[in-house]
């Protein structure tokens, strides 16, 4: 451990942390004012001294009295101009935080190093404890902050961030983000960081479809060149992310929970804990900077990093009109295609004819399910596969026997209208009672079916967050209570049914974040199932998220982008890019479809540890050209699978010669249906040359390694 993190206080009797990744350096250190300043934040270096150096070139800010801040933890009240982390207001009125560095620790967490430095406020005993945790394997920090209120009064806390990142002085740095919209998510967006500030947020209650809490920072990297830093926030309600750069050169990236609207209380005794925020460093472009966020949530985030089912869903098939009899006839013919989980998704619930009624009442619709959903659970059963349901917890149409009977349940403002979006409003999580109501309904619905599949939907953004019924003072602790009450439904749940696999979906990708990960196996990524569009969604998602949890369903061609003919090759093939599904009109397919599509699912099944579990790489993007290409190793390297996607017809044949990464120069590798062996050298140096033809053709290729 010590060799990860390294105190050295010989020479000033000020401590200068060291924390050390297998790759990367992440440097800080207490000034002579005993502020805790940034120091450095990239590649390791040879010399423990070079670090100093650094300090002496780093980028300034002539703000405070020394000249220098590049904090780790700016507060707000002293002459700083830049987006601090804490601002606060104590009982006597007095809204500058001053905070001191009060010493440090070093210990672990789940065998992973972790330094705690702590900074105290000397008048008002206010404390923050920043945490670092070091995850060494993938060139990875998360960082949070606890404040602790030492003293014997309350201070309302109006502003608290995760952490604040500072950057290297460099020429030209860029920012990318993920933008977009319902049915269009993930949109890779890449700008000139100019003077002044940009805001990445969402106000919304939930990540949101808009922009989502992930960043990347470069001088005009590639996926396989140039340096990257980036971050990620676990966070899913209302998050902020400032990247502000100043005429002295100076780049820093706050984030955490939004400001906007929000305030939290804390009495004395009481503590804050921010969400993690975890950076990184790579010096070879955005490719191995999603390899290291893809390896630290399959390792410390995910529940599991177990392989992935190829399940059913029923809701562009039949949406509300779902019953047993037409969910049966389907049930059959995606078992004999290889299905392995069927989910009936909304519509089987409550009054649920339509999104006008029945969100909120979570029993078996007895019109539809005449005896219940034992009879279909066990029919899906005897054809081999698990059964999952649809669920839309926080949500609560005024038209359901929940809202008739608690009214004071959701969110709201006396005198002021509850706009409906989707006829529906939101239960307040932030009240215990509606917590422990939704939880008993979903534990009651788990225990009494055997359940192994959970989609768990959030269909609107929020608007009136009122809680009238708030403690004094409290009432906009909504925001973050709100959502760690559906984070504490989820941990109660898990922990009642493990065997239970939950998908995180708002609307599709709304809310995606490694927040909701820690509870959800995967993610809805989109209700856009156009296999052209998800190319990109796939790309800008594998950005930040690890390929498995993005579910993806092969679907009718239309049910989005108007009748875009893409053929069922061109759907399976994009739909085995993380997670497979089927949500198409199986009872409607001709026995060919059938059999084509059973052939798709079970090489799927034969690849599905490379692409779930493996490395992935992304070698051509529909954003620069006609063709998508994405390559995946197996984790232990005895197998490479490259997807090749022709986005529309061209003139003629469309040549391409892509070149592999990720394999052994020194091995020898055969790709299928061939008889030359190839060098790992050879498939990376000369590449492998590649022919589409016709409309949105597109092309598996299989290489495992000979020895
Ligand atoms: C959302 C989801 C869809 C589906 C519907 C059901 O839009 O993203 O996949 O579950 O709700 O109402």
């Amino acid at each position: 451990m010590e060799s990860f993190i390294q105190i050295s206080e010989k020479e000033t009797d000020r401590p200068f942390w060291i924390l050390r990744t297998e790759h990367t350096a992440y440097v800080l250190e207490v000034d002579a004012q005993g502020w805790v300043q940034h120091v450095y934040w990239g590649p390791r270096l040879l010399l423990d001294s070079d670090y100093r150096v650094a300090v002496a070139s780093g980028p300034r800010v002539w703000e405070r009295p020394t000249g220098i801040s590049r904090e780790e933890f700016p507060a707000w009240g002293d002459p700083k101009y830049g987006e601090p982390c804490l601002k606060a207001t104590f009982a006597d009125r007095t809204r500058a935080v001053v905070l001191q560095y009060t010493g440090y620790e070093i210990t672990t967490e789940d065998d992973l190093p972790v330094l705690l430095v702590r900074l105290t406020d000397p008048h008002y005993g206010l404390e923050v404890h920043l945490h670092y945790r070091v995850i060494p394997e993938f060139d990875l920090i998360e960082r949070k902050a606890i404040i602790v209120n030492g003293g014997d009064q309350s201070v309302m806390l109006e502003h608290i961030l995760s952490a604040a990142w500072n950057f290297p002085l460099r020429e030209g740095y860029r920012l990318k983000t993920l933008g977009g919209m319902w049915g269009s998510e993930f949109q890779i967006q890449d700008i000139e960081l100019p003077i002044g500030q940009q805001v990445m947020e969402s106000r919304r209650g939930h990540t949101s479809h808009h922009a989502n809490p992930w960043f990347g920072l470069d001088c005009g990297a590639t996926e396989t060149h140039g340096e990257v830093w980036f971050g990620a926030l676990a966070y899913s309600g209302s998050w902020k992310f400032t990247a502000e750069r100043n005429a002295y050169g100076r780049v820093v990236v706050t984030g955490g929970v939004n400001d906007f609207d929000f305030t939290w209380k804390l009495d004395a005794g009481e503590s804050f804990e921010t969400p993690v925020f975890v950076g990184g460093f790579s010096a070879a472009g955005y490719g191995p900077a999603s390899r290291s966020l893809h390896g630290y949530e399959r390792a410390y985030v995910l529940p599991n990093a177990k392989p992935r089912p190829v399940l059913y869903n029923s809701w562009y098939v039949t949406t509300f009109d779902v019953n047993f009899e037409n969910q049966r006839d389907v049930a059959a013919v995606a078992a004999e295609m290889g299905v392995e989980y069927f989910v009936i998704d909304d519509g089987w619930f409550g009054k649920r004819k339509n999104d006008y009624a029945g969100l909120g009442d979570w029993t078996v619709d007895r019109d539809k399910f005449p005896d219940g959903l034992n009879p279909l659970i066990d029919y899906v059963h005897d054809l081999g596969m698990q059964f999952g349901l649809w669920v839309e917890p926080e949500m609560i149409n005024p038209d359901s026997d929940l809202y008739r009977a608690h009214p004071d349940w959701v969110f709201y403002f006396p005198n002021r209208p509850r706009t409906e979006l989707r006829h529906q409003l939101v239960l307040n999580m932030a009240r215990e009672d509606v917590r422990e109501h939704i939880f008993k309904a979903l534990d009651d619905l788990l225990t009494e079916y055997d359940i192994r599949f959970v989609k768990w939907d959030h269909n609107r953004s929020y608007s009136e967050v009122g809680w009238p019924e708030a403690p004094e003072g409290r009432d906009r602790e909504i925001w973050v209570r709100h959502i760690r009450g559906v984070y504490d439904i989820f941990r109660k749940l898990r922990a009642n049914h493990p065997d239970v696999i939950f998908e995180s979906c708002a609307g599709g990708g709304g809310r995606v974040d490694l927040g909701i990960m820690r509870y959800t196996e995967q993610f809805w990524g989109s209700d856009n199932t156009d296999s052209s569009d998800n190319l990109l969604m796939f790309e800008g998602f594998s950005m930040a998220y690890a390929p498995l949890t993005k579910m993806s369903w092969v679907t009718e061609p239309d049910h989005f982008s108007g009748q875009r003919p893409t053929p069922l090759a061109h759907r399976f093939l994009a739909g085995m890019l993380g997670s497979l599904g089927v949500g198409a009109e199986l009872t409607k397919w001709t026995p060919e479809q059938r059999a084509e599509g059973q052939r798709w699912i079970s090489l799927y099944k034969d690849i599905r540890e490379t692409v779930q579990l493996g490395d992935l790489y992304r070698l051509r993007s529909t954003r620069n050209g006609p063709l998508a290409a994405f390559q995946f190793v197996h984790p232990t390297g005895q197998e490479s699978v490259v997807f090749a996607f022709l986005d529309l017809a061209h003139f003629g044949p469309y040549r391409a010669c892509l070149l592999l990464q990720g394999l052994d120069p020194q091995a020898r590798y055969r790709i299928d249906g061939q008889d030359t062996v190839m060098s790992g050298a050879a498939l990376m140096q000369g590449g492998v040359q590649i022919t589409l033809n016709g409309v949105f053709a597109s092309q598996i290729i299989r290489i495992r390694r000979e020895d």
